[in-house]
């Protein structure tokens, strides 16, 4: 199956970014190559991008479609989280720009047997990087009721978490679930016939995506130090597709921003910290209407970018 996935944004990405030559740059999720493509077109003659991706298969079609750039593109099969290393590894010291396009492309979507998407009745798994051992149906069939309902809960923010978990845990007992198309069923059976704008399902199997591949973690443990990654004056871009996410960049962007992080009411300053960023974006800039009509994946995208001092 071709690799398809439109990129979200990217004139936003490359208006806070502004490639150009001599410079390096961070895509660390490469997907399709879209973002990285313009990057490299930006950047000639010589910019240099490294890109990250966990799915295998996203590495190779990146790798196919950017392979005019030669040497200027270098890619692994690895987290963003680990960016740091990889750019150690590389001998790349501080970076001039970097983005974050979060979540799961088109591609991973649309393949039945990745098992992302409750259409299509492929094997339960969802794992972006196929080395874990850990997947979907995993989760699904030796998780306990409660830790399950924990998960609808806070990665899926679905009401009815309890009562999914609780048939979920009902119908394993009698056969392993295995198939999307299984699961979907069951949650929509505990869910109701109730006219709904999007799938029952849909909540249950974002917040399992999220569980199978630690993604909260991974941005979390990225946000920890990503401004020392770039160099002053280089810029970072971040996508994210719901608010949990959305959150956790907005937290991270204003706490780089702060002067201080005493207390309030601390009489002298003893934290040691300093302003590591300026904002660019005071709010997340959204896609326009035109985006979204022509590609309705964009619709929940949110843009927020800093700019390291
Ligand atoms: C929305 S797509 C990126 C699309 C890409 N920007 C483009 O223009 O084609 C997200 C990609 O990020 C990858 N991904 C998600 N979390 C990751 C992580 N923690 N580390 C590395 N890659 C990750 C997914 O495998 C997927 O290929």
């Amino acid at each position: 199956m071709a690799f398809a996935h439109v990129s979200v944004m990217t004139a936003e990405v490359m208006h806070f970014l502004r490639p150009g030559p001599h410079r390096r740059y961070l895509d660390g999720t490469l997907g399709g190559g879209g973002h990285a493509e313009q990057i490299l077109i930006q950047s000639s003659p010589d910019g240099q991008v490294l890109g990250l991706d966990w799915d295998d298969e996203a590495i190779v079609a990146a790798q196919e479609r950017l392979s005019r750039f030669g040497k200027r593109l270098a890619v692994r099969q690895a987290s963003f989280a680990a960016a740091k290393e990889v750019l150690a590894d590389l001998s790349w010291q501080l970076i001039d720009g970097a983005v974050l396009d979060l979540g799961v492309s088109s591609h991973q979507l649309d393949s039945a047997e990745r098992g992302f998407s409750f259409r299509g009745g492929g094997r339960l798994d969802m794992r972006m990087d196929r080395r874990q051992a850990l997947d979907a149906r995993e989760i699904v069939n030796t998780f306990s009721a409660s830790e399950l309902q924990r998960i609808f809960r806070e990665y899926g923010e679905e009401p009815q978490a309890r009562r999914i978990a609780a048939a979920i845990v009902a119908a394993r007992n009698a056969k392993a679930i295995q198939s999307t198309e299984e699961l979907a069923g069951i949650v929509a059976r505990a869910k109701g016939s109730r006219r709904r704008e999007h799938h029952p399902a849909t909540q249950t199997f974002q917040a399992l995506r999220i569980a199978v591949n630690q993604e909260l973690q991974q941005l979390q443990q990225f946000l920890e130090h990503g401004y020392e990654l770039l160099k002053p004056g280089g810029r970072m871009a971040i996508i994210s597709f719901h608010s949990l996410e959305d959150r956790l960049v907005k937290n991270a962007f204003r706490k780089w921003d702060r002067e201080c992080l005493c207390p309030p009411r601390t009489p002298r300053c003893n934290c040691g910290w300093s302003c590591k960023v300026k904002l660019l974006t005071k709010r997340p800039v959204l896609p326009s209407a035109q985006e979204i009509a022509v590609n309705p994946r964009a619709r929940s995208a949110k843009l927020r970018a800093v700019e390291r001092i």
